[in-house]
């Protein structure tokens, strides 16, 4: 059978671009869509005919019903937030069923969450001398300390009673004491958490498989993947913003690792860029803009965290930082999001360098004390101010906001292949030459 072009889609960013929306329009271009990073941090919005679905775990493909959802194995399972989360879509009519015939299914070795790792998570985020993140308060950084201090617990096991019991009774002595040493926390009760976590296991079982085997499977057959990225490439715990990142792989190399599809069967790489820049929780960030601009983009581009409710920090958009993100994810094409939200800006600066010691750069510090000597160079563009909302052809865009997207296209090492006019599934701009991609 031939291949047929699989695709990894990514946030470009520090997350929050617009993936769910996109990933929801692109997936009736393919048979699968798994998620290979990340857990219930994400929060992916998809608006279909303005109903208002919210995804952490689940893979945005799901909610077209001939599309399969995985679960990869890079990914960190709370098992109560998965059970929540497919409740509420079957609540929406979504005939959402593991096993044969079924269309989610969820790896047996991706790691399981516990109430430990939220717990030690919360007490080391408010503990006087260390740094804070800003985390989302999920448990997700100290659930992937123990998949590689390889003391975790997998999806398998879970599903294990004994096997179960006694990692829950280990972990949870090991966990108590030790923070209740370093910060005082009440110990949790081993005995209702095997309790509770075995009666989720059985209502897990159905939907577990070996999920490297179905995917491989499914590109033998013919069949396209797309696979979905959580968070952003800023937030990659190695080419991120470190400290200030995640603790999962969450650029487009993630994706082999975190289903077990090799290089060779990815296809192409798609990121997500907004047309400017957001960021919650804590780090650095050049263009961030601190005047009522900021207040504009925030209050017409709802920025507020899906998962925390949190005001996102809002900038103007950096090049350099999106020509290192494409440069590390062998990004072939962009999707630009929230071009309506700059609707109403009468000048838009974009950062096209860094100044460090009065020399033009684009060298991205890899410390954080570099990131405080980067002064940004703008270029200002004019603003396009009338409405672009819900156009769905490029041609009808202001030449403003074409000439906005010619600029970025060309500064930014990789071709735009979408741009989308507002969060519907339907307010969306896709250019002949990706939609020929799409095609293969
Ligand atoms: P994700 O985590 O990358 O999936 O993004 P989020 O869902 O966390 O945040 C993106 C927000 O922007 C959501 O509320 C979307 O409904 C919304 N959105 C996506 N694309 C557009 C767009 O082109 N215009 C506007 N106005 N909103 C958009
Ligand atoms: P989606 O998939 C935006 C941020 C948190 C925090 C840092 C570490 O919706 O784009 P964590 O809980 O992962 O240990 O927090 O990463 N963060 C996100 N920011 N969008 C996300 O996901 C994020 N997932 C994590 O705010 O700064
Ligand atoms: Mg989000």
């Amino acid at each position: 059978m031939t291949q047929r072009k699989s695709a990894v889609i990514l946030g470009a960013q520090w997350g929050d671009e617009g993936k769910g929306k996109i990933v929801d329009v692109l997936s009736g271009h393919f048979d699968v869509v798994a998620r290979y990073a990340g857990g219930h941090n994400a929060g992916h919005t998809v608006i279909i005919s303005g109903k208002r679905f919210v995804l952490q775990l689940i893979p945005c493909g799901v909610l077209r019903p001939e599309c399969k959802g995985v679960i990869g194995n890079g990914v960190v399972l709370d098992p109560m937030a998965f059970l929540s989360e497919v409740k509420k879509l079957r609540e929406a009519g979504l005939p959402i069923e593991g096993g044969p015939g079924g269309q989610l299914f969820v790896s047996n070795r991706a790691q399981v969450i516990l109430p430990y790792h939220r717990m030690i998570e919360l007490a080391a985020e408010n503990a006087p001398g260390r740094t804070k993140i800003g985390t989302t308060s999920r448990g997700i950084g100290p659930a992937y300390e123990d998949k590689m201090h390889r003391n975790g617990l997998r999806v398998v096991d879970l599903l294990n009673p004994s096997l179960l019991r006694t990692h829950i009774n280990n972990a949870c002595h090991e966990k108590n004491t030790i923070a209740h040493a370093l910060f005082g926390t009440e110990p949790l009760d081993p005995k209702q958490m095997y309790e509770e976590y075995a009666r989720a296991a059985e209502q897990l079982a159905p939907f577990v498989t070996d999920t490297a085997v179905l995917l491989n499977d499914a590109i033998r057959a013919g069949q396209k993947v797309m696979f979905e990225g959580a968070q952003g490439a800023l937030l990659d715990i190695d080419h991120g913003t470190y400290p200030f990142v995640t603790s999962s792989s969450s650029t487009a190399g993630g994706a082999v690792t975190g289903t077990g599809v090799g290089p060779t069967r990815m296809g192409t790489v798609i990121g997500v860029t907004k047309a400017y820049v957001t960021r919650v929780g804590e780090g650095p960030f050049p263009t961030e803009i601190n005047d009522s601009s900021a207040e504009l983009l925030r209050a017409r581009g709802q920025e507020y965290g899906a998962v925390t409710g949190r005001p996102r920090r809002c900038g103007w958009l950096d090049l350099p930082l999106l020509r290192y993100s494409n440069m590390i994810n062998s990004t072939e094409w962009l999707v630009v999001t929230k071009m309506d939200v700059m609707d109403e800006c009468a000048e838009i600066p974009v950062c096209t360098h860094y100044k460090v010691d009065g020399k033009l750069t684009d060298t991205i510090p890899a410390d954080m004390r570099g990131f405080d000597l980067i002064e940004p160079v703008f270029t200002t563009l004019k603003g396009w101010s009338c409405s672009t909302e819900g156009v769905t052809e490029f041609e009808r865009l202001p030449l403003l906001a074409q000439e906005y997207l010619t600029f970025l296209e060309k500064e930014s090492g990789a071709r735009i292949g979408m741009v989308s006019t507002g969060p519907d599934r339907d307010q969306t701009i896709t250019l002949p030459a990706f939609a020929e991609t799409l095609s293969a």
